[in-house]
C-alpha cells in the first residue's frame, strides 16, 4: 500500500472509533438523562473553544503516531491492531452494564462487589467500583469490558496515548546499545489487559518483557490476548506495584501506562520509588497519565468533569500533582515532561554509575 493510502486508512480508521465513541456516549448520556437526570447535571458543558482545543490535540496526536511509525519506530500494522472479536463479542456486553453503573453511581455506591468477588487482600484504596465499573478490578467480566470502556472513554484515541510512551522508551534504550537486544528486560508495571506489553513487543521483538498488575483478572485477560501474539511471550506476575517482586537494578526500562491518576498520593510516591529500585542505573522510566492542571490550565473543565462522571477518587488530587519532584526525590534526574492529547508523559533517568 502506498504511504499516502495507508495514511489515508489510519485516519479513516481512527476517524471511525471516534465516531463510534461519540455516538456512543451521546446515546447513552440522552438515556441517562431521561432516567436519571440528575445524574447528568453533575458536569459543566464543554465550551466550544475548548472542543476546538480538543479537536486540535486529537490531530496533532494521530499526525505524530502516523510519523512515529514512518520513522519505524514501530511497525504501521500496529497502529490498526484492535481486537475486534472481543469488540464485536463484548459490545453488547457493555451496553448492558450501563443501568447497573447509573445505579450505583446515583446511589453513591463505590465499593459494591459481587458476593463471588475475592477482595480480601487488596489495599483498601483498590477495592473500588473505579469508573463505577462492575466488580471494580476484580472480575474476568471486568477484564473482559475494559478495553472497549476505555475505547469509549477516549473516542478511538487510548492507543495512540498509549503508543506515545515508545519514542522516549527507544530512546532511553540507547544508553545501552552495547548490550544485545535479547538481554534488555522491559517491566510494565500495572499492565492491565496487557496493550502496552503488545506495542512493547512490536517495538521491541527481542527484548525480554514483563508485566505486573494486583488484578489476577487482569491479567489473565493480559495473558490471553498476548499468547495470539508473535515473538516470546511476556512474562506476568500478581504484585502490588508498592513492592515489586524483582530484584534491584534489574530492568533496562520501566514504563506505567494510567496509573498514577488511581493511587492516593502517598502511594504514587511509593510506587515511584519502586520503579527506581528495579531500574538499572542509566536507565529509563516512562510515565503516561492524564494531563494535569499546570500543563493543560484551559482543559480545565474537562479535568474537572472527569471525576465527578467517572468514579475516579483520587484524579482531582493527581491533578495537582508535581510528580517531577516526586520522581527527584526517589533519585531520578533529567526528567522531561511531554504532552499529546489528553495525556502527560515523564521520562525520567535513573543516575549511571560513575
Ligand atoms: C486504568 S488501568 C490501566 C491499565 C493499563 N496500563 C492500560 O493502559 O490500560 C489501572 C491498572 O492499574 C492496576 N493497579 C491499580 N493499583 C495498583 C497497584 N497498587 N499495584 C499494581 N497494579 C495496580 C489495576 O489493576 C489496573 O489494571
Amino acid at each position: 500500500m502506498s504511504d499516502t493510502l495507508s495514511k489515508l486508512t489510519y485516519q479513516t480508521f481512527q476517524q471511525g472509533k471516534n465516531y463510534f465513541g461519540l455516538a456512543h456516549k451521546t446515546l447513552s448520556s440522552q438515556l441517562m438523562n431521561l432516567i436519571h437526570p440528575t445524574l447528568g447535571q453533575k458536569t459543566k458543558p464543554i465550551p466550544n473553544e475548548v472542543l476546538l482545543k480538543i479537536h486540535q490535540r486529537l490531530s496533532l496526536l494521530l499526525e505524530t503516531d502516523w510519523q512515529d511509525a514512518q520513522k519505524g519506530l514501530y511497525p504501521t500494522s500496529l497502529l490498526f491492531d484492535n481486537p475486534w472479536s472481543d469488540f464485536f463479542r463484548y459490545y453488547p456486553l457493555v451496553c448492558l452494564d450501563i443501568p447497573q453503573i447509573w445505579e450505583r453511581a446515583e446511589q453513591k455506591k463505590y465499593q459494591e462487589f459481587s458476593q463471588e468477588v475475592e477482595t480480601d487482600g487488596y489495599p483498601s484504596y483498590y477495592v473500588q467500583n473505579f469508573h463505577h465499573q462492575s466488580n471494580g478490578y476484580l472480575s474476568d467480566e471486568s477484564a473482559n469490558l475494559y478495553d472497549l470502556q476505555v475505547e469509549i472513554l477516549f473516542s478511538g484515541t487510548a492507543d495512540p496515548m498509549r503508543r506515545r510512551i515508545l519514542a522516549p522508551l527507544t530512546q532511553g534504550l540507547k544508553a545501552f546499545e552495547s548490550v544485545p537486544p535479547k538481554q534488555i528486560r522491559v517491566l510494565d508495571v500495572a499492565c492491565g489487559t496487557g496493550r502496552t506489553l503488545r506495542m512493547l513487543r512490536a517495538t521491541l521483538p527481542q527484548a525480554s518483557l514483563y508485566g505486573t498488575d494486583l488484578s489476577p483478572a487482569y491479567l489473565r485477560k493480559a495473558n490471553q490476548q498476548l499468547s495470539q501474539i508473535k515473538g516470546e511471550l511476556p512474562q506476568l506476575l500478581q504484585a502490588n506495584a508498592e513492592e515489586l517482586p524483582y530484584l534491584n537494578d534489574y530492568f533496562h526500562a520501566v514504563t506505567s501506562v494510567f496509573l498514577f491518576h488511581e493511587l492516593p498520593a502517598k502511594v504514587r510516591q511509593t510506587v515511584i520509588e519502586q520503579c527506581f529500585r528495579v531500574t538499572k542505573p542509566g536507565g529509563v522510566f516512562v510515565i503516561c497519565d492524564s494531563i494535569q492542571l499546570h500543563d493543560s490550565p484551559e482543559l480545565a473543565v474537562t479535568m474537572e468533569s472527569f471525576p465527578e462522571i467517572f468514579h475516579e477518587p483520587y484524579y482531582r488530587d493527581y491533578t495537582h500533582d508535581d510528580l517531577i519532584e516526586r520522581l527527584e526525590k526517589a533519585g531520578f534526574e533529567n526528567i522531561e515532561v511531554q504532552v499529546h492529547f489528553m495525556s502527560k508523559y515523564f521520562i525520567a533517568h535513573k543516575p549511571a554509575e560513575n
